[in-house]
């Protein structure tokens, strides 16, 4: 970007949350992007004011006032509060990166609707890492034969909110494309209690909560006699929020859409 060129304006939804702090502080050390809004959570203390040493606006609990000024919004908040940031951007005409994960059904209806007015993007996992790892699962699954049980296990921090994690499921979906079954039938999470047997075929999650665990997720591919894993470790949400302002810089350059973490990698 030479020193002339506009800078690409971004509004930041849940800008106070440890996503949020990241990508506000990599808005500001960049040389293409700005910070062009701050949302907090409705009633926050820290509407109105200015979000630690940043230059740039203060923030504001209104989503219509965030959005003002921005070309894209990166929504960081938690899954109850997508709807309403999706309808808002729609109306905007403010592209969305969603990197929330436990969204519901309503709130994926509001992106696919979304997506017909502006350019929406939803990711369950910024970072490159968990893509190359997704395409190996994919893979491994396609090449193992039915009877490798596929087992996925993801850890995060105590304060995580859903499980299991969002990328658990993306990478369970991949197992799933690879073996050519469908995800939702094959899932099996929780088990609990007199559980009983494996059930042939089925996908299984565990999650484990603790500490300040940044994300680790692990795939088993279990056979009789040999167990292939493969994992991967991010241990700085840097590599997320990175991974998010690369993706708003290709949302901005798209017409509306659905667009996923693949096209962005595809650039
Ligand atoms: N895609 C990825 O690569 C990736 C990576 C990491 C995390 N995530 C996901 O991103 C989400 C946020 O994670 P996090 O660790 O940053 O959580 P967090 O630290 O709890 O941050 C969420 C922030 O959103 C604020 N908030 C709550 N409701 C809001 C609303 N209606 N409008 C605006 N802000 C609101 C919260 O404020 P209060 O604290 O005042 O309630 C908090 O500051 C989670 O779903 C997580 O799983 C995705």
């Amino acid at each position: 970007v030479s020193s002339g060129a506009a800078r690409l304006p971004v509004a930041v939804l849940g800008a106070a949350g440890r996503m949020g702090e990241r990508l506000c502080a990599l808005i500001g050390e960049s040389a293409d992007l700005t910070l062009a809004g701050a949302l907090v959570r409705p009633g926050s203390a820290l509407a109105g004011r200015p979000l630690g040493a940043q230059e740039g606006p203060v923030a504001t609990d209104r989503i219509e006032a965030a959005l003002a000024a921005a070309r894209v919004a990166i929504d960081f908040t938690p899954a109850g509060a997508t709807l309403a940031h999706a309808r808002a951007c729609s109306e905007a005409g403010v592209a969305l990166l969603v990197g929330t994960t436990g969204l519901g059904a309503a709130e994926q209806a509001a992106i696919e609707v979304a997506a017909r007015c502006i350019p929406v993007l939803c990711a369950a996992n910024t970072s490159l890492g968990v893509h190359v790892l997704a395409e190996l699962v994919r893979r491994a699954a396609e090449l193992l034969p039915a009877d490798f049980d596929i087992e996925i296990l993801d850890i995060h921090h105590r304060a995580k909110r859903d499980a299991p994690s969002g990328t658990a499921y993306l990478l369970g979906e991949a197992a799933a494309a690879g073996r050519g079954v469908t995800h939702d039938g094959a899932a099996v999470t929780g088990r609990t209690g007199l559980a009983g047997p494996r059930e042939a075929g089925s996908i299984g999650y565990a999650a484990l909560r603790g500490g300040d665990v940044v994300g680790e997720h692990s795939v088993y591919f279990a056979g009789t006699g040999e167990r292939l894993t493969l994992s991967h470790a991010a241990t700085d949400r840097t590599v997320f929020a990175a991974g998010a302002l690369r993706a708003a810089r290709f949302l901005a350059r798209q017409g509306p859409g659905l667009y996923t973490m693949a096209d962005v990698i595809r650039g």
